[in-house]
This record gives structure tokens, sequence and C-alpha cells, in this order.
């Protein structure tokens, strides 16, 4: 099926390359020449596991190409719509300026029998509002949420664990439907569940998926707050409500909480459209999600401070991780680099490091000291602070080691990813977050 994908970003980009893989041919637009130009020589232009190898076959193959252009959607059968959301400047809302511009593009080269596929996480109501401006060219609007997890983002493509989409209920929507089971075809035929629904329930799935995970992330904070006070382990609780088939384990990770380009801005944009909805008390729970969550990273610095014995002006700390999470490059509201950005407003001598998130962070954060090597961050320290549980830190860092290079043995464990034990034995003072 001839395809095109508008907007390449981490969402765009993987899906392009995806959609080439399962035999599609794929056109990836961006309006970002420089994006577009190392697309086009087969690299990813972030830190996305396995996307590289994809976009190279993709490219060799001849089914994947890249452009500038919207005219060069035209001709396709399925034009997924992969463009951001971010949250507005000044409110809470999201911004859906790239949208309105990439559907403006793309309405000349539509052709009857087209389908737009929106992909963005977008407030409910929005499919609605284009789908008359779509319809008027004789194509059709769907709304088929992605639910990609970065670093996991080729592999929850391919392979989703859910596929939604959202039609109208006229016969545009049922070509839609039929057009994108075919588009999915492999997983279909895996038996992956293909629900279709109305345009505004694909919509909110995606927005209450998010704020579900948003909550079981704070929940667990937030017991992670009075296993604080109580003198309990939030490590042990998690591991014993995760036995509970009905809880599990994943999500209840406590630490320094949740950020990235997705979790916090769409709790904040679901609120504001439940609120210009008439129904925000229905989900005025997700502002003491999100207050919670804000809390960690007070937390976290507090902790360093009262380890260095209420002071940290001066003192040599070294922040280990500044992505929102393993497996990223992506630093876009990062707990991580928060932390770091705090400490050093304190005086602290910060020196971060991240195996793949340096570059993005020192373009953002050029007041930070930055080391590449994990160690060099370590040398000389006087408390080392993890705050993205990367392998490096979490699996292959000793507390041997890291007592060789070292000139304090304290450690802060902002993800509770460490072995407080180990750590104590070889001699450091170990600080979890609602740990013994
Ligand atoms: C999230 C959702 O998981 C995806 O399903 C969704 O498609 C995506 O947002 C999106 O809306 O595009 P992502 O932002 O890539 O994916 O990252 P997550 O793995 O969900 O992690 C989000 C944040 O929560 C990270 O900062 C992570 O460190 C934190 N987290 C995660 C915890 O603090 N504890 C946990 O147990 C899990």
């Amino acid at each position: 099926m001839r395809m095109s994908v508008i907007g390449c970003g981490y969402l765009g980009a993987v899906h392009a390359a995806a959609m080439a893989s399962i035999g599609h041919e794929v056109i990836g637009i961006d309006v970002d020449e420089g994006k577009v130009a190392t697309l086009r020589e087969g690299s990813a232009p972030f830190f996305e596991p396995r996307l590289d190898d994809l976009l190279r076959d993709g490219i060799a193959s001849g089914r994947l190409r890249f452009s500038t252009r919207a005219a060069d959607a035209a001709g396709a059968a399925v034009h997924f719509l992969a463009v951001g959301t971010p949250q507005i400047a000044g409110g809470h809302a999201a911004d859906l300026r790239h949208v309105d511009a990439a559907i403006e593009a793309l309405l000349p080269h539509l052709r009857r029998g087209d389908v737009v596929a929106g992909k963005s996480t977008v407030p409910v109501g929005t499919a609605e509002r284009l789908s008359a401006r779509v319809s008027a060219t004789g194509a059709a609007l769907a709304w088929n949420p992605e639910f990609l997890r970065e670093g996991w983002a080729v592999h929850d493509t391919i392979e989703p664990d859910r596929i939604v989409v959202g039609t109208t209920a006229d016969a545009g929507g049922e070509t839609a439907a039929a057009l994108l089971r075919e588009a999915y075809g492999p997983a279909v035929e895996r038996g992956v569940p293909f629900l279709v629904t109305d345009l505004a329930t694909a919509e909110l799935v995606k927005g209450a998926a998010n704020a579900f995970l948003a909550t079981k992330i704070s929940f667990i904070n937030a017991m992670s707050e009075i296993a604080e006070a109580a003198g309990a382990d939030v490590a042990m609780l998690a591991d014993a409500l995760g036995h509970d088939d009905r809880i599990g384990r994943r999500y209840l990770g406590s630490g320094i909480g949740f950020g990235g380009g997705c979790l916090p801005k769409d709790i904040r944009a679901f609120a504001a459209r439940a609120e210009e909805l008439g129904r925000g008390e229905s989900v005025g729970f997700l502002h003491e999600v999100d207050a919670i969550n804000m809390r960690r990273r007070d937390r976290a610095v507090q902790l360093v401070v009262d380890a260095l014995g209420g002071l940290v002006f001066g003192k040599r700390v070294a922040v280990l991780g500044a992505a929102f999470k393993p497996f990223s490059d992506d630093i876009r509201d990062s707990p991580a680099l928060d932390v770091a950005v705090r400490l050093r407003g304190l005086g602290a001598d910060v020196v971060v490091t991240d195996p793949a998130a340096v570059d993005n962070a020192r373009a953002a954060h050029p007041q930070l000291s930055y080391a590449p090597e994990r160690d060099t961050a370590l040398r000389e320290a006087d408390a080392v602070v993890i705050v993205t549980e990367w392998d490096d830190y979490r699996r292959d860092l000793t507390p041997e080691h890291a007592g060789g290079l070292v000139r304090g043995r304290i450690v802060i464990d902002g993800r509770n990813c460490l072995d407080p034990g180990a750590w104590r034995a070889a001699g450091w003072t170990y600080h979890g977050m609602g740990r013994r």
C-alpha cells in the first residue's frame, strides 16, 4: 500500500520505517530540512534502538523515502498524521498548531477515497473538527492513536498490543477502517486486537491510557512519601503489590517520577480539555498526580542537600543520567536534568553524564558541566546521584569500582534501582527515595 507519514519526529520516523519494513511504500514528510536530510541518509535524528537498521533497510529497498514537500504525499492511499502536540505556551492545553498546519498542507493533495489517519495525541473533539475539512475533499478522517514508548518504539510499532481506529459513522468511515486493517495486516493476522470505534473514543483512549500510567507512577510515589514518614520501604511495598495480578508490578517504579514529551503534557492537556467540557472535577485527581510528580524532584534535591550536610555549595556532585528514561536521548521535561539544574542553582559543582543524551542536555543547559564518560563524572565527586536508570549505572557499576573514583561515598538513588545492601557493605552511605 502507498502511504505518507506527515511529521517525522519520534513517532513519525519510526512509523514510516516500520510501515516500510512490513512491505508498504512509504513517503515520510517533515518541514525540517535537516531532519529529512539525516533520515534520507538512513540514520535517525534521535537515539532509538533498532531504528537506524530499519531506516537503512527501507531506503535500500526503495520502499522508504523522505521529503520536505507536502505535495509528495499525493497518490498515497493512507496519510498518517504524526506531528507533535506540545503544551501551549502559558497554559496547560495542547498546542494544535502543527496538526492544523499539516492538515492545511495536505488538503490540496487528497483524492476521493484517501484516508487521513491521525496518530498525534489530541484533545477529544479535535478529530471531529478536522473531519469536516477532510471529508470536503472526498477523503475520510480516522483517528488511530499511537501507544509506543520511546526506547521501545520499533517493537511497539511493529508489535503493538492493540490497534485502535476511530472513524466516522458513514461510508468514508468504513473505507478508513478497511484500509487501516490492511495497513496493519501482519499485526492483525497475528491476532493483535483491532478495535474500531468512533472518533471521540479513539482520541480518549490515548489520553486515558497516559493518564492511567501517570496515575500509577504517582500512586507509588505517594506511597513512597508515606513509606518515608513511616520508616517503611516503598520498593518492597511495590514488589508485594505487584504480585496481585489486578495491580501488576509494571509502572510501579518509584523515584524522581515521570517526565518526557508525553505523560506530563498529556495529563495537563487532558485535564484542560475536561474543564472545557465542564467535567473538570472528573479528572481533578490529575492535578494531584502532577503535583506528586513534581514534588519528587524537590525531594531528590533535598536528599542530596541533606546527605551533604545541609549545604551543596562548592560540592562536586556527579549526576548519572540526563535523559527522561533509559534507552532514549530525549530530555524533554526530564526529571533527571531538572534535578541537575536545581543542584547547580544551589551552587553545587554538578557534572552530568549520560550514555545518549549529553549533546541534547548541553544544548538545552550549557551552564552545566558534562562528562561523556561515567567514570570521568564520578572522579572526585562528593556525592553521586542516579537519576536515569541506564544499565551502565544500575547494573554495570559496582560500588567498589565507583568507590575507587569518588571523594565521598554518598549515593542518592533517584530511581530506587540499586541494591542498598551491596552499596552499604562497600562503605557507601545510601539514600533511596522512600526506602529504609
Ligand atoms: C509514554 C507511554 O508509556 C506510551 O504508551 C505513549 O505512547 C507515550 O508516552 C506517548 O504518549 O507518546 P514514553 O513517554 O516513551 O511513553 O515513556 P514511559 O516509558 O511511559 O516513561 C515515562 C516516564 O515515566 C519516564 O520518565 C519514566 O522514567 C517514568 N516512569 C516509568 C517511572 O517513573 N516509573 C515507572 O515505573 C515507569
